[in-house]
């Protein structure tokens, strides 16, 4: 299993499997591990956060069954993560992001915000990764309070909703912003838009932990992805 955590960081590629064929899961996770992908990331969608409905903890079962050693860093685009951190840490996740934009106080408790703190709290006790995530709009500054106790910070460089957008260069300046704030084991992680092409100004900006979905799952060679990435 892969130790996240552990200096020094190199970067890592998480395989986001929203592009992946889902009538052929496992085959096509197989492969982006085979092409150096250093772990999964596990896109769940509510309908409600976002739009779009994705995939739930029996996923995260059925991946955690083939891939006993694999990490599997879940990121919940759902409105309640309180009511689902549970359910997909007892499937085998060992990381859990949540967005800030349902805690409180961006969404207040009276609008069902959710006590952040207490979250990341809950979802170390049971032995797992914790991590929140800021999507493009949002500052910053309102992970302050949290960034000593996160084990991943992420930057979404695309709305979320479904992969294949394109980069958003202007989020830019908050991985630049949060980077020093980090502890030196936390990851930085971007998601939404990285290829060979948009990768160079995230590792600029000190993200180490990277997530692809149509870059690596849409292309031929596979491993020239991961290599472009990394490098
Ligand atoms: C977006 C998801 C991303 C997405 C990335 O809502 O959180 O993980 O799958 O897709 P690409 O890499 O195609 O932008
Ligand atoms: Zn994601």
């Amino acid at each position: 299993m892969l130790d996240l955590t552990a200096k020094p960081a190199r970067p890592l590629v998480a395989a986001s499997i929203l592009s992946a064929d889902f009538g052929a899961m496992a085959d096509d996770c197989r492969s982006a591990l085979a092409a150096g992908a250093d772990l999964l990331h596990v896109d769940v969608m509510d309908g409600h956060f976002v739009p779009n409905l994705t995939m739930g903890p029996d996923m995260v079962r059925c991946l955690r069954k083939h891939f006993p050693d694999v990490y599997l860093d879940v990121h919940l685009m759902v409105d309640r993560p309180d009511l689902f951190a549970e359910p997909f840490i007892e499937a085998g996740a060992n990381n859990i992001s949540f967005h800030l934009e349902v805690s409180q106080p961006m969404r207040p408790a009276s609008a069902g915000g959710i006590d952040a703190a207490a979250l990341i709290d809950r979802i170390h006790k049971l032995g797992t990764h914790a991590g929140m995530v800021v999507n493009p709009p949002t500052a910053p500054d309102g992970l302050a309070a949290y960034l000593d106790s996160l084990d991943v910070v992420l930057v979404m460089s695309v709305n979320p909703g479904r992969s294949g957008q394109s980069f958003m260069p202007q989020v830019i300046d908050k991985a630049k912003w949060l980077k020093p704030r980090l502890r030196p084991t936390t990851r930085l992680e971007m998601d939404g838009g990285l290829n060979p092409q948009t990768i160079a100004t995230a590792r600029n900006a000190g993200v180490d932990m990277i997530v692809t979905a149509s870059a690596l799952f849409g292309a031929t060679d596979r491993a020239a992805v991961v290599r472009a990435l990394k490098a």
